[in-house]
């Protein structure tokens, strides 16, 4: 447990870091996901603290990583971290049904995975992953986001639906993982679901 699990002020600060700050962070990123899937750990060795840790590691080692934190004075609420997938990536083989060559096309910097998104208990229900998921994207240069969701949770599904994102269809991304969905969205979103940027009471860039 981090904290008293009790919001504080309500005035919210989304922090943005880089691979420059992991290691200021690492801490962090590790407490809120073993509080948020406590659950998941104790049942399933893929959801393990050690094994998150391993594909934390594997996910900053890409080039431009980047995350965004979002404190409540000073606990942290949530956060959400990405990186580009490379020109050879593996997120694309796991599919259940192949996609096109033009829909896998990488070239390094056109689609950005979001890999983790979480907001603990207390922040739920408020629009934080909504501004922590927008604060992650302005002023990524990417053509278009993806990230996976456990099916087995359709109003998660349908959060990101509601942010732009759809169903291109289902991957097992590790042997022991579950059957995901894997979501696709433009990063900049036109039309109905476009919308000016959350008006944040802070946003710092730092590196
Ligand atoms: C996903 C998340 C960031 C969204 O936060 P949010 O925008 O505040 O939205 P909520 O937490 O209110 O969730 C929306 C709905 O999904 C449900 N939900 C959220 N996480 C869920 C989970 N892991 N399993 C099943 N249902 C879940 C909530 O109960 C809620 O349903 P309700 O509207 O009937 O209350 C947050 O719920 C979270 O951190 N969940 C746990 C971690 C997680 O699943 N991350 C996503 C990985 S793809």
């Amino acid at each position: 447990m981090i904290g008293d699990h009790v919001p504080e002020t309500g005035i919210i600060k989304l922090q943005r870091y880089s691979i420059d700050h992991l290691d200021q962070i690492r801490p962090t990123l590790v407490a809120l996901y073993t509080e948020v899937y406590a659950a998941d750990i104790e049942k399933d060795p893929f959801f393990s603290v050690e094994r998150f840790t391993e594909r934390l590691a594997q996910h900053a080692s890409r080039p431009s990583w980047e995350a965004v934190v979002a404190y409540d004075g000073g606990e942290a609420a949530g956060y959400a971290y990405a990186s580009p997938l490379p020109e050879k990536t593996g997120w694309w083989v796991n599919m259940l049904e192949p996609l096109t060559d033009e829909e896998i096309r990488e070239t390094g910097d056109r689609t950005l995975a979001l890999f983790e998104l979480m907001v603990r208990s207390p922040w739920r229900g408020t629009g934080l992953a909504d501004r922590i998921h927008e604060s992650l994207l302005t002023g990524r240069t990417e053509e278009r986001v993806t990230l996976l969701v456990d099916p087995q949770h359709p109003k998660v599904k349908a959060l990101y639906e509601s942010w732009g994102y759809r169903d291109i269809g289902g991957q097992q991304p590790f042997p022991d993982a579950p059957i995901y969905s894997t979501m696709l969205r433009n990063a900049a979103l036109t039309g109905a679901l476009a919308r000016t940027p959350t008006p944040y009471l802070f946003l710092e860039r730092n590196g």
